[in-house]
């Protein structure tokens, strides 16, 4: 399949991907988290497909996305109070909502589930192309299953390129790590995977909120509520390791510095190609061949961004071994730390 390839300011380009949708066809494009691959979440066939070209279980359910809050209503039962709340309070944005799905949700889209994941993205073009094609849009991240997500257009036309219909180039995503999801269904609504949008920012609206137990806990027998969360993801294909101090682990001391030498040295003498993941501000410490940036400790929001697109260069460069210092785990730190602590497989080296 040939795939059409438009920057979104381009004349006629989301007019042409709305007609995709419309006909049943997939369309990348991007939203303020990651880019997604959208297909018309009514139409089981739409679904299916994404599964396909992605090569995702079918049993990992998509996000609906939405241009108007009162289209939830048409798709989901039971909205709460609460969720009435943190719509109003977070919508447009990386926030999705978790609810009783209503019959005209196909179970194709939900993995089976009697549920329903549904995001309003604030991107502007995510928010046009909605419009536009009149059409709810199912959407995954638009990255091939395992690969770390989409933050620009060139990675998805890395994964998709020839399997989809058409990629819209919006540019460089803002925030880089997946959406916030808080299932509203129980008595204290959830959260199934951190994100921007935190725990503490959904509490200061609803007061409390719950982490997924199995997000958190070493249990290995818990099953998290969101299934994605069960697969591994985000892996670059050589062995990641984070490096941290015992006492502190957002601080990047003498310690962690020197322990990472010590294994880049090891490993490059042993023929390997080795990788250090890090910030700014360190980076002159290392002496390794290949220093990949991950933007500026302290500011989290520049290390989300950079996240995945850092995964991306130690497969093009072919490491096969990385080593990365680690993060804080407030707040947002929390979500970005769940990221790199999947790709690593949880291979975490204290010092
Ligand atoms: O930021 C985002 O959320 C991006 C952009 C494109 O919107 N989308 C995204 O989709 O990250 P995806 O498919 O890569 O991740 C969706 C996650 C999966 O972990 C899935 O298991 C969970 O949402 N999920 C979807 N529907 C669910 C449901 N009904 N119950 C529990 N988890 C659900
Ligand atoms: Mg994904």
């Amino acid at each position: 399949m040939e795939t059409i390839i438009k920057k979104t300011n381009e004349a006629d380009a989301i007019k042409l991907a709305s007609e995709i949708l419309k006909k049943g066809g997939l369309v990348a494009f991007p939203t303020e988290t990651v880019y997604g691959l959208g297909g018309d979440a009514l139409r089981p066939e739409a679904s299916m497909d994404i599964y396909k070209a992605k090569g995702r279980p079918s049993d990992n359910p998509l996000i609906v996305h939405i241009a108007d809050t009162k289209d939830v209503y048409k798709l989901a039962e039971n909205v709460s109070s609460k969720a009435e709340a943190l719509m109003e309070a977070f919508w447009p944005g990386p926030m999705t909502l978790i609810f009783n799905k209503k019959e005209l949700v196909p179970k194709e889209t939900t993995g089976g589930l009697n549920t329903v994941a549904i995001r309003m993205p604030s991107h502007p073009d995510a928010a046009r192309l909605i419009r536009e094609s009149g059409v709810y849009i199912a959407a995954p991240s638009a990255n091939t299953s395992g690969r770390p997500s989409p933050s620009t257009a060139e990675h998805v036309i890395e994964d998709l390129n020839g399997k989809i219909d058409m990629i819209l180039d919006g540019g460089p995503v803002g925030i880089g790590i997946e959406s916030t999801i808080v299932d509203m269904t129980g008595e204290i609504p959830t959260i199934c995977r951190p994100g921007f949008i935190t725990k503490k920012m959904l509490e200061s609206i609803i007061g409390e909120v719950e982490i997924d137990k199995a997000l958190i806990s070493p249990d290995k027998n818990l099953h998290p509520k969101a299934p994605g969360m069960k697969y591994t993801h985000y892996a670059p294909h050589g062995q990641l390791y984070i490096v941290e101090s015992e006492k502190d682990e957002s601080v990047v001391t003498d310690e962690v510095i020197s322990k990472i030498n010590s294994l880049v040295e090891e490993k490059t003498n042993e023929g390997y190609k080795v990788a250090v993941l890090t910030t700014k501000d360190k980076m002159s410490s290392y002496k390794c061949e290949n220093i990949i940036l991950l933007g500026e400790k302290g500011d989290g929001t520049t290390v989300a961004s950079r996240l995945y697109a850092a995964l991306r260069e130690c497969d093009t460069i072919k490491a096969d071994f990385i080593y990365s210092e680690g993060f804080n785990r407030d707040d947002f730190g929390g979500a970005i730390m769940n990221r790199l602590i999947k790709s690593a497989g949880h291979k975490v080296i204290l010092v």
